[in-house]
């Protein structure tokens, strides 16, 4: 087992922000409030809430797969259709075998974390839904795998090559990467730069687990679904991935939060964030002081992607001076930017591939920030799951809402039509008759056209 003693060094507990987890048998321990953190395919699991994260990723895979079976099941209903040419059943039968391969494969990959355990119906889990970061699912960035260890030869290079001028000619010595993905720059900045130590942190698992193996020297096979296949045999492709050869040693993978990175202040002379402030969830505004706070005093922050941001609030989603403005109020000197423009996931399989405008800038750290906000606590009773739940005004506003919905799909019973639902619901005193018809004939569309949409893997 290789020395964790640089990482150990390192850490400070996420959910209580007090003790320094250590190692305890095959997992980690907070000394102060005992919280335990597993350990998974040699990867730390260092969540908040550690049980809760793996309850949530358990059911998003679960969620995925039985999305790939739905698609699957619809592929092969498709191949039952009379008159099909040869070319389509050919096409079909491609997609659903490798769609059921893929299932198969996040399932070993994802064995650590318990792929296997509680399995509930795929109503279930779109009913229920999941709690990390609602916007990254399992396969959110599935296709950076590909371009990282198989493709991207030209794209990882011009990412890498913004990156190293960025970080000047000073070479780092503890390097924190947040949002790491599958792991490309962490394989080749290791190369190119050799620091004592470089911290990779993801959230999500796949992406760990597989890069991990990758820099141990394995080969990954796993199947590449482009967005507009060039023929028929694009649509699914079994690729392999591998580096040129093992990483020794230098890099140490950990599954966490960036909102909640699990270290103590003034760990890192640099960190690192690649094509991930506009999609985090989280308002620049505090996830800035978060980075200042995780730099030694002149640490640097070096920042590249785009700045195409997913917030829901319109006020923050920022233009690239309110970026500038933004970190020059988080305890930086006022960045530097520069922006080239670069070949984004431009598979060879795929008619689809854009050139998108890089903007990267460095940040000095000057002086500590305005502490940031201190990590959301989840309440008791979502902590524990003997406590009543209370029943919120939003709660119960939801529930009200969900009951019509569920009361409005109990009207489609194959006998209905638009106008007699539209009746049905006037005469409960739910509408009135004037609006009642284009509503329901509004509900029945969006079912009928969710039921239709393609699901992303
Ligand atoms: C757009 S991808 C970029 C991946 C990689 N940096 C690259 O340049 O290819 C964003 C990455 O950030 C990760 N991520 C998103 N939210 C995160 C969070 N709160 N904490 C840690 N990682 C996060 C995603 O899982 C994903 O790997």
């Amino acid at each position: 087992m290789h020395d964790r003693s640089q990482l150990a060094s390192l850490l400070r507990c996420p959910a209580c922000g007090g003790g320094a987890p250590a190692r305890a048998g095959d997992a980690w321990q907070c000394p102060a409030c005992a919280t335990r953190f597993p350990e998974f395919d040699g990867v730390p699991w260092l969540f908040a809430a550690p049980e809760a994260a793996l309850a949530e990723w358990r059911q998003r895979l679960h969620a995925l797969l039985a999305d790939l079976a739905r698609e699957a099941v619809g592929l092969r209903a498709a191949l039952e259709r009379p008159a099909l040419g040869v070319a389509a059943r050919n096409r079909l039968k491609l997609q659903a075998a490798a769609l059921e391969d893929h299932a198969r494969r996040l399932v070993a990959l994802l064995a650590p974390i318990g792929a296997e355990q509680g399995m509930a119906t795929p109503e279930m889990y779109r009913a229920l839904g999941t709690r990390i970061p609602g916007a990254q699912g399992l396969a959110s960035y599935y296709v950076n795998l590909h371009r990282d260890w198989v493709w991207g030869a030209e794209e990882n290079a011009a990412g890498l090559a913004a990156l190293v001028a960025a970080l000047g000619s000073a070479a780092p010595r503890r390097v924190l990467v947040l949002g790491a993905g599958a792991g490309r720059l962490v394989y080749d900045l290791q190369q190119r730069l050799r620091p004592a130590l470089m911290v990779a942190l993801d959230i999500n698992p796949l992406y760990a687990f597989v890069a991990r193996r990758i820099f141990d020297g394995e080969r990954v096979s796993l199947y590449e679904f482009p967005i507009a296949p060039r023929d028929a045999e694009s649509h699914a492709i079994l690729r392999m991935l591998a580096a040129e050869r093992p990483l020794d040693g230098g890099v140490e993978f950990v599954l966490a939060d960036a909102s909640h990175a699990p270290f103590a202040p003034g760990s890192f002379d640099a960190v690192i964030t690649p094509w991930l402030i506009d999609i985090i969830d989280e308002d620049l505004a505090s996830f800035a002081p978060r980075v200042n706070a995780l730099l030694e005093p002149g640490g640097r922050w070096v920042n590249t992607g785009s700045l195409a941001f997913a917030q829901a609030d319109p006020a923050l989603r920022y233009t690239l001076e309110e970026v500038v403005d933004l970190v020059a109020t988080s305890g930086f000197a006022r960045p530097e930017t520069s922006e080239q423009r670069i070949p984004y996931m431009c598979s060879p399989a795929s008619r689809h591939g854009r050139v998108e405008a890089v903007v990267t800038f460095t940040a000095i750290k000057q002086c500590e920030a305005a502490p940031p906000t201190p990590h959301e606590q989840l309440p008791e009773w979502l902590v524990r799951t003997d406590l009543p739940v209370p029943a919120l005004a939003a709660f119960q506003s939801d529930a009200l809402t969900m009951r019509i919905y569920g009361y409005l799909a109990t009207l489609i019973d194959g006998r209905n039509s638009i106008a007699e639902m539209a009746r049905v619901v006037v005469s409960e005193r739910l509408m009135t008759a004037d609006a009642a018809e284009a509503a329901i004939l509004g509900f029945v569309r969006r079912l009928y056209e969710d039921s239709r949409r393609r699901v992303h893997y």
